[in-house]
């Protein structure tokens, strides 16, 4: 396989909004960024990638955009992107933008055309469909934020698409000048100097013509239109059409995130040959622990399931695609209160899933805050919740007669606000983050969990990301080296190797709590990283691990 930059790169995820802010209207900004862009460099990644700037009414945070090409009042203006781009290519990182082609903001200026009458020009750049005969929606699908997936649109007594929320109509990409324009957009965008993108949703762009009704799920409101719309029928032909077009003339990471897409699928979008994207996020591992009832069903973690998983993902796109990897972005809670333990254990096993996940084959990404094992928050109320999936779903199913206590444990473990307080950079009030009041509520453990304790102490979480990243750096057995599942029947471990040339890794990784001992079959005479400042205990024959203990040792032949 062609060696690519972004084959050993590590990626940094920023959510400006909860990132840092420089003016003091309790919500970051691009200034903000710039004033730590000296932080992420001695953190050692490669790139940032920067959650949606562009203007937004902000009804999903910025995943609803106005304008392409504005960046949000509340984040700066387009001098400060320019800068802060200056600066971070001067610090020898990349910044990669996010890109929501799925859908747009109602109060985009297509929209506000489309929306004017059943004649206008931009009518097909959405997709709009009248009553059935019998007055009912044009098909039954859910939205992924509740309620139908339909907004009636009195000006012309017909209806809209949304996948999302009503503020989000679906663009028609059915449509050729809709996507002749979105491709000169990309291009004007990678013209400024961007060194990438991270493409929402983008496996849901192709929908089954005619928008067959779904299968209602049992228990469902609405059917599960995702059979028509995740790797629709045209997906390929767009993306390598996309491609051709813009950021396949240029040196670009492109990653695609894409619900529902299977092993088989990412292969056909990451084949370098077939000129689609370079890697695709899964979120197979992401619903490990939900059950029939979806993302608010809460279901234990099994440490099996995730190994199966991964293993599945590390083999299949081994030479013939590439993965990206992650624990966290802004939709999941904090993977050290999900994976790991956020009390006891909290510096252990956020140290232990970093070593699991940076040492596989693959590009990794870090959540804003994961480096420091931010975790998870529970407010009191609804009411200190501010993301409209909470907020729609709290309605529906309030209303529909669920337990008020039962819901606000789900939104505990699984809201995407886990992941939206802001950073704890010190201890000072608002932990750092602003002089104002935060738009959402800081985590209360801010005094004892934050950058500054981290940077000051040498065994922090921080300092053993950095370690993570520079043997990235350093090894293509990380890099490009196969991935096998070893002790595949330990139920509290997850040990697998990886092997380049003459090199074999050996890297264990336990979710106990207790004491393991596990069967050793290789010499442990180098060991490159591990979270105990002590080499475990054990024989020739056998390793003892501790709780949560992570250690990888380096054998040659
Ligand atoms: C996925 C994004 O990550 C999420 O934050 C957003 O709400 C939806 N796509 C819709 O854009």
């Amino acid at each position: 396989m062609e060696r690519k930059w972004w084959h050993d790169s590590v990626v940094y995820q920023i959510y400006p909004r909860s990132f840092n802010d420089s003016n003091g209207d309790g919500i970051g900004d691009l200034v903000g960024i710039i004033e730590k862009l000296d932080y992420l460099k001695e953190l050692g990644i490669d790139v940032i990638w920067l959650s949606p700037v562009y203007d937004s009414p902000n009804d999903d945070n910025g995943y609803d955009i106005r304008d392409y090409e504005a960046i949000m009042s509340e984040f700066g203006t387009m001098a400060d992107f320019d800068r802060l781009l200056d600066q971070a290519h001067e610090r020898g990182i990349k910044i990669v933008m996010d890109l929501v082609i799925n859908h747009s903001s109602d109060e985009h200026a297509w929209f506000a055309e489309s929306r004017k009458s059943k004649d206008n020009p931009y009518r097909d750049y959405y997709i709009w469909r009248s009553a059935n005969e019998d007055g009912t929606l044009p098909n039954n699908w859910g939205s992924i934020f509740s309620g139908p997936a339909w907004e009636l649109d009195e000006a012309t007594n017909e209806y809209y698409l949304h996948l999302f929320s009503k503020k989000q109509p679906d663009l028609n990409w059915e449509n050729e000048k809709l996507r002749q324009e979105v491709y000169q957009m990309i291009t004007r965008w990678l013209d400024r100097g961007i060194d990438g993108f991270r493409m929402d949703v983008i496996n849901l762009i192709s929908k089954t013509p005619g928008l067959p009704d779904a299968t209602v799920p049992p228990g469902a409101l609405y059917g599960d239109g995702g059979q028509h719309y995740i790797n629709g029928p045209r997906i390929h032909e767009f993306l390598k059409e996309m491609n051709d077009a813009s950021f396949g003339n240029y040196d670009v990471l492109t990653v695609g995130e894409m619900p529902g897409a299977t092993t088989d699928d990412a292969i056909l979008y990451t084949d370098p040959e077939r000129k689609e994207v370079n890697m695709v996020f899964t979120f197979e591992h992401m619903d490990l622990d939900s059950g029939p009832g979806g993302k608010w069903d809460v279901k234990p973690f099994d440490l099996q399931k995730l190994k199966e998983n991964f293993t599945k993902w590390q083999v299949a796109l081994h030479e013939k695609g590439w993965n990206s990897l992650y624990w966290n972005n802004h939709d999941q809670p904090r993977v050290v209160s999900r994976f790991g333990n956020d009390t006891t254990y909290r510096v252990e096993s956020a140290k232990m899933l970093a070593t699991l996940l940076h040492l596989l084959k693959g590009t990794p990404y870090i959540y804003q805050g994961e480096e420091i094992g931010m975790t998870n928050v529970a407010f009191e109320s609804i009411e200190d919740y501010e993301d409209i999936e909470i907020r729609n779903m709290w309605k529906e199913r309030t209303e529909q007669g669920a337990s008020p206590a039962e819901l606000l444990r789900a939104v505990h473990v699984k809201g995407r606000d886990n992941a939206r307080t802001p950073i704890q950079w010190d201890a000072t009030e608002h932990a750092g983050f602003t002089t104002g009041t935060p738009w959402l509520k800081v985590n209360p453990n801010y005094p004892t969990i934050n950058v500054e304790q981290a940077l000051e102490d040498p065994d922090s979480i921080f300092y053993y990301y950095k370690q993570l990243i520079a043997l990235r750096h350093q090894h293509d057995v990380i890099v490009y080296g196969e991935y096998a599942l070893i002790l595949e029947e330990e139920t509290d471990i997850y040990a697998y190797t990886r092997t380049y040339e003459n090199e074999t890794w050996y890297i264990y990784c336990s979710f106990s709590q207790e004491e393991v001992t596990v069967p050793l079959s290789h010499d442990t005479s180098d060991p490159v990283i591990g979270n105990y400042s002590e080499s475990p205990a054990g024989s020739k024959e056998e390793l003892v691990l501790r709780p949560y203990e992570a250690i990888v040792y380096r054998t040659t032949r």
